[in-house]
């Protein structure tokens, strides 16, 4: 299996590393090719333009900044898209929107091309340490196809039902779960209180997820956090019928 990896930024570069520790060689580009040297070498070749990478490789990774820069390498010129062989998989960890997710998913098919959607939660350090999270929307036998892979880059994998966006949904909502639980900590150890003035704006309206920060503003933590996980478990269920993925609940 021939593997192909683009955006070697921060995250990326990490990733890849660590695929070639366990012994994958890699086909890379990037934007800036400064960036890749150290990847080169017996276990890396470096390609002039997403396009000659593609037509090399049987997976291939993207970890880019935005909607934007995947859009550009996939489908501009020289882009990745056309030159993937039918069949080929194509794993995006950069962090994009649902429904951008759905488009490329759409792109890939009409190309015969296989779309993993598989974002990650961890920083830096932990895509040093191969201790990312993934989130992935993916056919199971494609899952399989790119698991061993994915656990030279991570240590758990959260599949949370078919391609076109359900890996992102289920991380966007994982990263609500987490923010509303660190700002409600936040507000009670800065404030003595909740008031709810400092809620971030993504929280609000999310009724479901957020609950009501007054009412939750109890000695009680674990029950916010809990009754937050439920909330989430609950509008996992509602919007991602195929997600098997649980927040652990006492
Ligand atoms: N950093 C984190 O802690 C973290 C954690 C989880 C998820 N993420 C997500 O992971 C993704 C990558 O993050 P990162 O921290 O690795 O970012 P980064 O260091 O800024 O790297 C971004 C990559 O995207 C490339 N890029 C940007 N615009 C481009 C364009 N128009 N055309 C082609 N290539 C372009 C960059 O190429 P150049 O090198 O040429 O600029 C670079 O390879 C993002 O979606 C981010 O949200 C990051």
């Amino acid at each position: 299996m021939k593997i192909g990896f683009i955006g070697l930024g921060i995250m990326g570069s990490r990733m890849a590393t660590n695929l070639q520790k366990h012994g994958y060689s890699l086909v890379v580009f990037n934007r800036t090719r400064s960036k890749a040297e150290r990847l080169l070498g017996p276990c890396g070749t470096f390609s002039n333009s997403p396009a000659k990478l593609a037509e090399q490789v049987d997976v291939l990774f993207t970890m880019l900044a935005h909607p934007d820069a995947v859009e550009q390498v996939a489908l501009g010129a020289d882009g990745f898209l056309n030159h993937l062989r039918p069949g080929a998989l194509w794993v995006d960890c950069s962090s994009v929107n649902p429904s951008f997710s759905k488009r490329m998913m759409a792109e890939s098919a009409r190309r015969q091309v296989h779309f993993v959607d598989a974002p990650v939660t961890g920083s830096a350090p932990a895509a040093v340490e191969a201790k990312l999270i993934f989130w992935v929307g993916a056919d199971p036998p494609d899952l399989e196809t790119i698991r061993p892979l994915l656990l030279c880059m991570g240590n758990k994998i959260v599949h949370t039902g078919g391609h076109g966006g359900t890996g992102r949904r289920t991380w966007g909502l994982n990263r609500l779960v987490i923010r509303f639980i660190a700002w409600h900590a936040r507000g009670r150890t800065v404030s003595g209180g909740e008031t709810g003035q400092d809620r971030p704006p993504q929280l609000r309206g999310r009724v479901s997820i957020a609950l009501d920060a007054e009412r939750y503003a109890s000695r009680d933590r674990e029950r916010v956090r809990n009754r937050c996980r439920h909330a989430a478990n609950e509008y996992c269920q509602r919007n991602v019928p195929t997600c098997h993925a649980r927040w652990t609940c006492d």
